[in-house]
């Protein structure tokens, strides 16, 4: 079966209206929507660009806008958009570097602010083993954790493209990962991080992060209960114990 691939061609920085070229892929039932690129990479045209790097939804390289959703590449069956031509863009909302290749800087600087490491004051066991959590504390932090930096969720946020300072998703979920562990002990750091006009209080629930995560993050609450955390912390109530919900699938 043949299906039409469409590609945006850019010049440098995305500064020219883009192009928009078709090919013509042969697919079976299992072949993805990378396999088709690399198909037209290797077969057709060897100047389009693209990213990829494990093909198996682990290094999130391949994040894509495919018929108007933000996917893996690597794990979207082209069979399965039932679409005789299917349409594949660079992640809306990134800078546009090349054909189907954005600019992470931006992404990663936000990232950075979130503190991404473990902080605790505690001291390590005496016998320099690492620091536990009960298994009801390690399944908290699960679904966050799963998170591989692969952009479709701040790509997908409204509220990010109209306001490049929101640190979006990704960033905030990645706060939401360290906030929740129970090893960690900057916690009130982390909250006036994110409690901000640039942080949860800018997002306006409006769930696109949620339905586009690949790994099924529910994202949206994990900035509801950032919120809710701050809140009970500027009230003085900060013991009261705040969780999104751990996904089914964690
Ligand atoms: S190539 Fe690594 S996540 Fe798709």
């Amino acid at each position: 079966m043949n299906v039409k691939i469409r590609v945006p061609r850019y010049e440098a920085n995305g500064a020219i209206t883009p192009v928009f070229q078709t090919y013509t892929v042969a697919i079976t039932p299992t072949t993805t929507v990378l396999d088709a690129l690399n198909q037209i990479k290797g077969h057709q045209d060897g100047t389009l660009a693209f990213r990829r790097s494990c093909r198996s939804a682990m290094c999130g390289s391949c994040g894509v806008m495919v018929n108007g959703r933000n996917r893996l590449a690597c794990n979207t069956r082209v069979a399965e958009l039932n679409s005789s031509e299917v349409s594949v863009n660079p992640l809306p909302g990134f800078p546009v570097i090349r054909d189907l290749v954005v600019d992470w800087d931006p992404f990663f600087a936000k990232d950075a602010v979130m503190l991404p490491y473990l902080i605790s004051d505690q001291t390590r066991p005496d016998d320099g083993t690492e620091r536990l959590q009960s298994p009801s504390d390690a399944r908290q932090i699960d679904s966050p954790s799963s998170c591989i930096q692969c952009g479709c969720c701040s790509s997908a946020c409204p509220v990010q493209w109209t306001n490049s300072e929101y640190y979006g998703p990704a960033a905030l979920t990645r706060s939401y990962r360290f906030v929740e562990d129970s090893r960690d002990t900057a916690v009130k750091a982390r909250l006036d991080i994110v409690g901000t006009e640039t942080g949860v209080w800018r997002c306006h629930t409006i769930f696109n992060c949620t339905s586009d995560c690949p790994k099924g993050i529910l994202n949206t609450e994990n900035i509801q209960a950032l919120k809710r955390k701050i809140m009970l912390s500027r009230l003085g109530l900060g013991r009261i114990e705040v969780r999104a919900r751990v996904p089914e699938s964690a």
